[in-house]
């Protein structure tokens, strides 16, 4: 069976956003992924935590796609994480709802990739920035995958500039998807973007792996 992905979108003002924007309709209309925009689905930050548990249970790859802000996250998907994984359901006693599942973040930063080093303005890398995500994906089981980055959103003047990148996360999904994705690999990249023809095979890699 292919896998089923759920792309959680967090933008706080998508009809501004060039590269979120672009970025998720070009999945938008991929068989077997499911996109959710988390800012129109709760404008006052009432998360519905019995239909977000309801989500990702029916899925096995969750993706966070959301502009990096201030080193992080939009500040919903904070509140996301804090509301829907609960004890015992997501760790914890009993809490195995989320085990066995894929994840990894999307992100578009206005930095460029040389400031994301130790030797940059930044200091981190996206993926050390990212480290509670990883390690939230640990505590809960699932397997952490290096982020898909897209640097530097200012240098984009066109939706057609950014259309590669674009092309690029429809290539990830439709691999991840049908099982043509090195997860192994990935989960110790530092950035799948820098690896994806390494990443993803025009074969499928091991049949009936999601029963
Ligand atoms: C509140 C705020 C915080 C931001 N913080 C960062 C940051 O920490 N690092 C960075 O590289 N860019 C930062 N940016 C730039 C955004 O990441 C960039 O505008 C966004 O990724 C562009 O995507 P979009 O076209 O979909 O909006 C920030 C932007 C805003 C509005």
């Amino acid at each position: 069976m292919p896998r089923r992905i759920l792309v959680y979108l967090a933008h706080p003002v998508l009809e501004r956003s060039r590269v979120n924007r672009t970025m998720i309709d070009a999945v938008r209309d991929l068989p077997g992924v499911t996109v959710r925009d988390l800012y129109e689905d709760y404008p006052t930050l009432a998360i519905d935590v019995a239909r977000e548990q309801a989500d990702l249970l029916a899925h096995d790859v969750i993706v966070f796609q959301h502009p990096f802000y201030w080193y992080s996250t939009p500040a919903l998907l904070k509140e996301w994480q804090d509301l829907v994984l609960e004890y015992g359901w997501a760790y914890g006693e009993g809490g195995k709802a989320l085990a066995g599942k894929l994840t990894f973040n999307c992100v578009s930063t206005g930095g460029p990739q040389a400031a994301y080093q130790p030797e940059g303005y930044n200091r981190f890398t996206i993926r050390q920035l990212l480290a509670p995500w990883d390690q939230t994906a640990h505590l809960c089981g699932m397997k952490f995958l290096a982020p898909f980055v897209v640097h530097a959103s200012l240098r984009f003047t066109s939706r057609e500039e950014i259309a590669p990148h674009a092309a690029n996360y429809r290539r990830v999904l439709e691999a991840l998807r049908d099982d043509r994705f090195d997860t192994e690999r990935a989960a110790y990249e530092e950035r799948m973007t820098d690896a994806l023809d390494g990443l993803i095979s025009p074969i499928v890699r091991n049949q009936g792996l999601v029963s």
